[in-house]
């Protein structure tokens, strides 16, 4: 263990170094190259002539499950740097186990020599924490009353007390707010706009406090985005707490409530890393991604160690062959904190940038224990076109292989959201989450009815026993079949076109109709 922490420690020291300007090689801007790097290039073309062309079946051959195994070891003892902080192993953004974790992937991708342009691209993060809270409703306290991700404290970290005042419409816009909500607390009902913009219209019209009830049963655990000087302590509550206050309502009866919450949101620097292959059509790129990050609570080793190790070992194989169209690595941080950086990459990627990315594959948790081979419904009428394409890539190889498959929804949960919302095809596979397995999923998988895919979803016991080793291997095949065949031809997949359906364009910002999450979280 010392030998590793040593190890990742060292790692850390070489990541300052690569983060050094002088040591910056960043992708969009390769027209400065010094007279030694182009002499080292032209030496790497001359052995890279005598490699074989990629194949994908060749690719495939190299993928072992003790090589990611080794891997997710590793990565658990990186993890386990974070201790002295938060007493247990961690991998969240800001924490030493997710510097370790940059700093693996940065000198293991530097040892690949030239066969990669490396860069590191540094982005403000915000990380919210929530330390108390509490709502009290007339004489009731809801059980599910539930504080909002990036929601801030109350006034002076104290209890608020007012009435609750009823916002007309879905409160997206400033005139559904009576005046009398200053000094209270709002109450807004969920839907058509985002919980962060409701915060925001409540605290413009004085309110002390807001609460989003559910236009179902269930509770509301969302987030409220990025932070606006403008939002207030946020609650979410369930159709159902919500049900007798409006009751109250129609009788035209007072309740009063009392809101608190203790909280804090932070803005620090976090990185994604991006390798781009030296060799192959710059202008015709495959790119691919997984997240670099954990959540707080446990060490994320399926979530995503699986997927980020992928990646790496895939990166390294890939090393052994001459490819026609360039090949994008991506590991993106502050996915937990709600698709931070590969929105980030995205928003500041220029529009001629863009047109080069052919698609954008996700790959985020490849080994759950309780696994379906699952596959994301991208399709070409509410996504960008070659969306449709690509998942059919996945179908064909899982059919090929006499491998079960189901669609899930491709609905904004990862770090795809901001490729699609830009125009850029995009797709994945996964092996689920905290969705439960049904009764056909277990005859076409095995494992257990009724649990969840993943029972240690973001939590500490996500760690390396929580792999299905099978899954995970069967997977990486499956990802290397992707890159293998796209980085030989992009024949016979759709060209870039500059619009795509304008039906993902109902808002602004391009969230397609019935999209409800950003990263792990309802924002709407
Ligand atoms: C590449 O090929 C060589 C020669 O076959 C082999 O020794 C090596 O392990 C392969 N893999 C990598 C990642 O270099
Ligand atoms: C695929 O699912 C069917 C049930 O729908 C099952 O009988 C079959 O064994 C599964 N195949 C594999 C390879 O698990
Ligand atoms: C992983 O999944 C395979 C296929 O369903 C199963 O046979 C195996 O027992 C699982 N491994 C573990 C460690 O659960
Ligand atoms: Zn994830």
């Amino acid at each position: 263990m010392t030998v590793l922490k040593a190890l990742a420690l060292n790692g850390l020291l070489g990541l300052a170094s690569a983060l050094h300007p002088a040591h910056q090689r960043p992708l969009l801007h390769d027209d400065s190259q010094t007279q030694t790097q182009t002499q080292t290039q032209t030496q790497q073309q001359e052995i890279t002539t005598e490699k074989p062309q990629i194949s994908s079946e060749a690719l495939q051959d190299t993928i072992r499950s003790d090589n990611l195994l080794a891997r997710a070891k590793e990565l658990y003892e990186i993890a386990k740097l974070s201790e002295d902080e938060f007493n247990h192993p961690t991998r969240v953004i800001g924490s030493a186990g997710h510097a370790g974790t940059l700093a693996y992937i940065y000198s293991a991708l530097e040892k690949l020599g030239d066969y990669y342009t490396l860069s590191t691209q540094p982005f403000p993060a915000v990380s919210g924490q929530v330390f108390e809270s509490r709502l009290v409703l007339g004489n009731s306290v809801p059980g599910s009353a539930s504080p909002m991700s990036l929601t801030p404290p109350t006034k002076n970290k104290e209890p608020v007390h007012g009435d609750l005042v009823l916002v007309a419409n879905d409160g997206c816009n400033a005139d559904d707010y009576p005046a009398s909500v200053a000094g209270n607390i709002a109450f807004i009902l969920r839907g058509a706009c985002a919980f962060g913009s409701k915060s925001e219209l409540a605290g413009k019209a004085g309110a002390v406090a807001a609460i989003v009830y559910n236009y179902e049963k269930g509770g509301v655990a969302g987030t409220l985005g990025t932070p606006s000087p403008d939002h207030i302590a946020t609650f979410g509550l369930s159709g159902k707490d919500a049900a007798p206050v409006l009751e109250s309502f129609k009788d035209g009866r007072k309740v009063d409530g009392i809101a608190y919450i203790d909280a804090e949101v932070n803005i620090i620097t976090t990185n994604n890393i991006l390798a781009q292959t030296t060799e192959g059509d710059p202008d015709n790129c495959v790119m691919l991604g997984g997240h670099s990050d954990s959540v707080p609570e446990g060490p994320g080793i399926n979530d995503d160690g699986t997927g980020s190790l992928t990646l790496l070992e895939i990166a390294t194989q890939l090393t052994n062959f001459s490819v026609s169209n360039c090949v994008r690595f991506a590991w993106w941080a502050g996915e937990e904190e709600g698709l931070l950086g590969s929105d980030y990459y995205v928003d500041v990627l220029p529009a001629e940038e863009n047109r080069k990315i052919r698609l954008f594959m996700d790959y985020d948790m490849l080994a759950s224990p309780n696994f379906a081979y699952q596959v994301y419904d991208a399709r070409n009428d509410v996504n960008p076109v070659g969306s449709q394409e690509l998942r059919d890539l996945y179908v064909d190889w899982y059919t090929a292989h006499g491998l079960n498959y189901t669609f899930v929804p491709f609905d904004g949960r990862s770090d795809y959201d901001g490729f699609i919302r830009n125009g850029i095809p995009g797709g994945g596979i996964a092996t689920g989450a905290e969705g439960v397995k049904t009764k056909d999923e277990a005859k076409m998988f095995g494992g257990k009815e009724g649990d969840w895919y993943d029972p240690c979803y973001h939590q500490l016991c996500d760690d390396v026993g929580n792999l299905n080793m099978t899954a995970w291997e069967v997977n990486t095949k499956l990802v290397a079949h992707s890159v293998a065949t796209f980085a030989k031809t992009f024949e016979g997949f759709p060209k870039r076109t500059d619009g795509y359906a304008v039906e993902a364009k109902v808002e602004k910002k391009g969230y397609a109709k019935g999209v409800k999450y950003h990263g792990s979280k309802l924002f709407i």
